[in-house]
């Protein structure tokens, strides 16, 4: 009698060694929960991610404005992904552990101090598998008390019981592998599957009535003597197709254990004088005589389990041509890591049946190999990378390793990564965080609006009232190009109804008509009108060492704000004015010059006589930019900057106060403020707090600020970290340091050329969940990649790649 159990897979990314090692000895711990059970049955099956399922629980929260247009577009994503992958699956991991007959112990006790697990759910999988139920209540008793000690054992790795559903599944599963569409009908029973081992030598083909595959199994005929990094159930996830691995293991009694390590000394010893003999220097052999020693050590005096085991792949193809090709890869795959498979020819059957849920290994002669309980957690079962959210829109994939580019990155990862950019303060179960924020990092160019644009559309769909800042005037072009496109419009007409929601304001401030929106006494009040107009103020004219100045400022705008109270009409411009009107020398200087600084420049936005009529934002999508805005370079210190750049920057505080005011309006409202080049604000004075002000809106109002900054370090303030509940961290080679310490990733020499061989598009992502993995960002709509373009190539750039 065996249970299974589903383990949840944990996501460790490759490059934390520090926890990955943690883990491993988790696993570790788990074998000693159990070693008093000596057969275990270790599963890695890839499942079918049912996008189907899962989007259509995302469509509940699309808006009825646009819901109908999202939902063309997940069926485009469904379709793109099943061409890409052929089957979208997720990996899972299910342990089998073969229960003791406790049937001589006294029932009664034990019923009353272990509540069983095994109950109707598991009559109900027999009664699908055809297996009479009656009477096999009793037939499990006596093996109530072993399963609860199991179950007791896995809860190191918060081992569940398997659903029927689930078991079912698990059990049928070696019947069903490479067939589509047989996924889970209920009526399938696995009788209904013929196994023909002679069509094909070597492989065996499977039919039923929903198709036919073609499969292989490809036992682990040898491993490195310490099996250090052997991490199989890790790598088998790598392979650009779906693969499955079992390992059965069984533990060896220890007079056995060590009869095996003499046997294997001796052997050593023979080899050894031969050696000599041969002047051969055997690697192997140096190695492995002194970890035989400790071995033996270990299982007679710590009574370490040593088990021995049988490491299984199954491959399969929709033909054998499809499957060989897959075999091959996966063997020259493993063989990087030292890991030799074969594919037997005349034991496909026998495997396969081995194989089965509640076969053992105890009468298997080949292919064994041997390890103690650490060698069995380097295998590291258990671990996945799966990274944002379980319901999501598509985002893009894992990356594993380095591509040359992203596609080929994407086209070689199946962890596809769904991220809802809408639900992190709803209080997901299992969540490290409920912060709404979202914050993209990375120097220019490596794909940080893209992204954020991204998210952006897939946003359009939920209710949710977007305001976009694009104070380099990027966008607004580009959308329109789309959307002109003759072809773009054949062929995709629901992306222009899409457009025409989109409302964009592009501030000019040599238009009459703008004058003044910015004007913080326009839309602010009281104290926050006040600071936003000093910080303004300061931003373009020092007040260092001008005290009487800096008085009369605060006095004569503590005035005009009492003046709007009352309902009268008042800017910024009524500011300058009082001061210039001042007997005092030096504050009517001081106005005269602010006043200067205004007139024909940027500054006028933020500056009127308070008759400004404002921005109208009650669309459901604007984006907002500024025509003529002249940013420094990132980076500049403000120090190095001139008029033109302070001014620039001034226009910016407040821009972030109008956004916060945007956010704040109604707390029912969903809203998303995306902040493009974020760092505009953290370089003015004080603009840290200026962005802890915008996040602060959060959760009491349903607001999220999805920040797009160079830095980190943009994101953080004196006091806090920052708080966002998901980073997107591409490369900057300035902070690798910082970047992968606020990631949360160890800063180690790997994970630094990690970084720096990040292409464009690729990035760190930490999920709210606290998962942190990199990331290729991947569009799968033309037409919003083409809307999302913001350089056109030069010729140069063009020419660079034909002549290579
Ligand atoms: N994941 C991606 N897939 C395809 N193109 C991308 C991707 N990321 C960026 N690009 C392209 O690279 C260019 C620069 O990206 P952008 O997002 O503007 O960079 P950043 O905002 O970081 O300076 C754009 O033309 C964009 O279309
Ligand atoms: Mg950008």
């Amino acid at each position: 009698m065996w249970a299974y159990y589903r383990i949840p897979s944990r996501t460790i990314s490759e490059n934390n060694a520090e926890e990955i090692e943690g883990y491993k000895r988790k696993l570790v711990q788990m074998l000693w929960e159990l070693k008093s059970y000596y057969e275990i049955d270790l599963q890695l099956l890839p499942e079918d991610m049912r996008l189907n399922e899962r989007f259509k629980q995302l469509e509940k929260d699309f808006s009825s404005e646009t819901g109908k247009i999202g939902k063309r577009y997940d069926e485009r994503a469904m379709y793109v992904l099943g061409q890409e992958l052929g089957e979208v699956t997720r990996y899972g991991f299910t342990v089998g552990v073969k229960l003791h007959n406790t049937a001589y112990l006294k029932q009664d006790t034990l019923k009353d101090s272990f509540k069983t697990a095994l109950d109707s759910v598991t009559m109900q999988a027999l009664s699908y598998l055809g297996v009479s139920v009656a009477d096999t209540k009793k037939a499990f008793e006596p093996y109530e008390a072993s399963e609860k000690e199991v179950f007791d054992g896995l809860s190191v790795l918060k081992g569940e019981c398997l659903t029927d559903k689930q078991l079912y599944r698990n059990t049928t599963e070696p019947f069903r592998h490479g067939i589509a569409g047989s996924e889970l009908p209920a009526n399938l029973q696995t009788t209904n599957t013929t196994i023909d081992p002679v069509a094909h030598t070597g492989f065996l083909r499977l039919t039923n009535e929903y198709g036919e595959s073609c499969i292989a199994l490809m036992p682990i005929t040898n491993t490195e003597v310490n099996m250090t990094y052997a991490e199989m159930f890790r790598i088998a996830q790598k392979m650009p197709f779906p693969v499955e691995f079992k390992v059965k293991v069984l533990q060896m009694k220890p007079s056995s254990a060590v009869r095996k390590t003499q046997f294997t000394a001796r052997r050593f010893k023979e080899t050894d004088k031969d050696m000599y003999a041969n002047e051969d220097s055997d690697s192997i052999i140096l190695q492995g005589k002194p970890l035989l020693n400790d071995l033996r050590n270990d299982i007679e005096n710590k009574k370490t389990p040593f088990y021995k085991w049988l490491g299984v792949f199954v491959v399969s193809g929709k033909d054998k041509t499809e499957c060989q090709n897959r075999c091959n890869v996966l063997k020259s795959y493993m063989a990087n890591y030292h890991v030799e498979l074969t594919r037997p020819l005349a034991d496909q059957v026998n495997l396969f049946y081995t194989l089965l849920n509640g076969n053992s290994i105890q009468f298997e002669r080949y292919w064994l190999q041997y390890t103690k309980d650490s060698g069995i957690a380097e295998l590291l079962f258990g671990l996945t990378s799966n990274l944002g959210s379980n319901i999501g829109f598509y985002l893009g994939r894992v990356t594993h390793g380095t591509a040359p580019d992203t596609s080929t990155a994407i086209q070689s990862s199946r962890d596809i990564v769904l991220y809802h950019p809408m639900i992190a303060n709803e209080g997901i179960v299992g969540a490290m965080t409920d912060s709404p924020h979202v914050l993209v990092s990375g120097e220019t160019g490596k794909g940080k609006s893209f992204l954020a644009k991204l998210l952006m559309f897939y946003m359009t769909f939920l209710d949710v009232q977007i305001l976009m800042t694009d104070p380099k005037n990027e966008n607004h072009a580009w959308f329109e190009e789309a959307v002109k496109d003759p072809e773009i419009q054949k062929d995709y007409p629901y992306f222009i109804d899409l457009m025409k929601t989109f409302h964009y304001v592009t501030l000019d401030p040599n238009d009459k008509n703008n004058y003044g929106v910015l004007d913080p006494l326009t839309f602010l009040n009281g104290a926050q009108a006040k600071d936003t107009a000093v910080a303004l103020i300061e931003q373009v004219y020092n007040l260092k060492g001008k005290d009487d100045v800096k008085r009369e400022i605060l006095e004569d705008l503590d005035m005009l704000i009492e003046k709007k109270q009352k309902g009268e009409k008042v800017g910024l411009m009524d500011l300058i004015d009082m001061l210039k009107d001042s007997n005092v020398k030096n504050i009517a200087e001081a106005g005269g010059l602010v006043g200067q600084l205004v007139k024909n420049s940027i500054l006028q936005l933020a500056f009127s006589d308070g008759t400004s009529r404002g921005l109208n934002i009650d669309y459901k999508h604007t984006i907002l930019s500024i025509q003529g805005l002249d940013l420094p370079e990132a980076g500049t210190k403000f120090e190095e900057m001139n008029d033109s750049d302070r001014k620039a920057l001034a226009v910016m505080i407040p821009l972030a106060k109008f956004c916060q005011y945007f956010g704040q309006r109604d707390r029912k409202q969903k809203t998303s403020i995306i902040f493009d080049e974020a760092w505009t604000l953290t370089a003015t004075r004080g603009g840290k707090r200026l962005v802890k002000e915008l996040r602060r809106a959060g959760r009491s109002y349903n607001n999220q600020l999805i920040m797009i900054t160079q830095s980190v370090k943009d994101a953080q303030s004196e006091d806090d970290r920052g708080n966002f509940g998901a980073c997107f961290a591409f490369d900057e080679r300035s902070e690798r340091e910082d970047i992968l310490k606020f990631m949360d990733l160890p800063v180690t020499k790997e994970n630094k050329e990690l970084l720096a061989d990040m292409k464009k598009g690729q990035c760190l992502f930490r999920d709210f969940y606290g998962r942190v993995d990199a990331l290729s960002v991947d569009c799968v709509f033309p037409e919003w990649i083409r809307a999302f373009k913001t350089v056109d190539k030069s010729n140069s750039a063009k020419a660079e790649r034909e002549f290579v």
